[in-house]
């Protein structure tokens, strides 16, 4: 009997044990990981940067487990860990210069282990159906998830099968699910279609269940952010930008936000800034109406990550936006195409949706949203190697001169650079 927590519903306060295999409550809503009052007591901000520092156990190399005490109540050695997190924060003065804001890091996740943000919450959430003694784990994904949830499902020794929307998902994601192992189900329709096929798939066939509805893996995925206050002193931004679809990230960014307040981590809350693609974009129209209606949509976006119109954790992500005192705003794909051409060029590089955490820092930075002075850390969720096509697509529409066809002779190579370098090289 797992007995340190439980699962709490957002909107009626129903209590479940931590060890019951639900997603939602009885009336539907959603559910939270929650621990008992005077849990941080004792847990403070040096016992983490102690463990950062000191490089001993696996649990502590990770960038989750080694904030565990608001994670999971786990045993080290029930925990499955590859380990993940630990990704840096950079700077980078031409970005700065280009959104206009001076005091500007990138917290890089697709540092991860399967080059994406999903492995902190995936940890968790394996290895609670480890002690859940599942047989296998499921879920629906436009790619990112799935690779991960078949990473770490091999390493556990579990069954994987993914569903994903057929013909939407890039080649690299892919063929990482499919090189790790996992069963994995083209399903005739869009992200939502396969979000609740599976709903109802893990019901009806007893397999657990690991998309962000699942409230282990908005646990893991709160460390994103407990790792960028740790990489700051402790010290917040003013704002936290970052892409939106199924708003896993952002239900997490906003308890962990609230959670290192409480427990006196640190002194003030910055801003959360989700920014949606435009063609699939229905949080932004619910903010947009002060939450006055959840909306769908039939999304479309070059960003396929968050190629979602209706989303599943809209109620837990919109407790967050109104916590943080944050904004929901949107970036046309060619704003976040020309953000990616940029992050790219800078040398730091990430896949088309998580470009959109620049796009729309910039974008609010221009409307005056975010202030002159104002700091912002935007989060690349995934890895530029994701999505290799939009790159070449990119590069060849854009224009072809960086990519020559030569004949293999010195003469060629002298022509093909010739006016192309200035004197300094830089
Ligand atoms: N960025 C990337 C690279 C993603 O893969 C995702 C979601 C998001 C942002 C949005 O995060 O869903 O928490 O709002 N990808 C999911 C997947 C849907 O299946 O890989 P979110």
């Amino acid at each position: 009997m797992i007995t340190s927590g439980w699962l709490q519903c957002i909107k009626c306060g129903t209590q479940f044990p931590l060890d019951e295999i639900r997603y939602l409550c009885t009336c539907q809503g959603l559910l939270a990981s929650q621990r008992p009052p005077g849990w941080a007591r004792g847990v403070s901000t040096a016992l983490f940067d102690s463990r950062r520092l000191g490089n001993r156990s696996e649990i502590d190399q990770s960038g989750v487990w080694r904030f565990r005490e608001g994670v999971l109540d786990a045993m080290p050695s029930e925990i499955v860990t590859h380990p993940e997190g630990a990704t840096r924060l950079y700077r980078r003065k031409p970005l700065s210069l280009w959104a206009g804001i001076e005091e500007l890091g990138f917290k890089h996740e697709g540092e991860n282990p399967t080059a994406s943000f999903k492995d902190r919450g995936m940890t968790v959430a394996i290895t609670h159906a480890v002690r859940l003694k599942a047989r296998a784990v499921a879920c629906a994904s436009t790619g990112n998830t799935s690779s991960s949830l078949a990473a770490y499902a091999a390493q556990a020794g579990l069954g994987a099968v993914v569903f994903v929307p057929s013909g939407k998902v890039s080649m690299g994601k892919l063929a990482q699910t499919l090189a790790y192992g996992a069963l994995t189900l083209k399903v005739a329709g869009d992200f939502d279609a396969a979000m609740d096929l599976v709903m109802r798939a893990s019901q009806a066939l007893g397999i657990y269940l690991v998309n962000s509805v699942n409230p282990f893996r908005v646990e893991g995925q709160k460390t994103i952010i407990w790792e960028i206050l740790q990489d700051l002193g402790w010290k917040p931004p003013d704002w936290i930008a970052f892409p939106a679809g199924n708003l896993g990230n952002t239900s997490a960014f906003g308890k962990a936000l609230k959670e290192a307040y409480e427990a006196g981590w640190i002194a003030k809350v910055p801003r959360l800034l989700a920014v949606q693609a435009a063609g699939a974009n229905p949080f932004f129209k619910s903010f947009g109406e002060k939450w006055a209606r959840r909306y769908k949509v039939k999304a479309e976006t070059v960003a396929t990550a968050i190629r979602i119109g209706d989303p599943v954790s809209h109620d837990r992500a919109r407790e967050s936006i109104d916590y943080t005192h944050g904004v929901v705003t949107e970036v046309t794909d060619p704003e976040l195409l020309e953000a990616k051409r940029h992050i790219d060029m800078s040398g730091l590089g990430c896949e088309p949706a998580s470009a959109c955490s620049l796009a729309g820092a910039r974008k609010m930075r221009q409307a005056g949203v975010i202030g002159e002075k104002e700091s912002v850390v935007c989060v690349l969720t995934g890895h530029l190697l994701k999505d290799t096509d939009t790159v070449m697509q990119q590069i060849t529409s854009e224009s072809s001169e960086r990519v020559v066809e030569i004949e293999p002779t010195l003469e060629a190579v002298e022509r093909a650079v010739a006016g192309r370098f200035s004197e300094s090289g830089r």
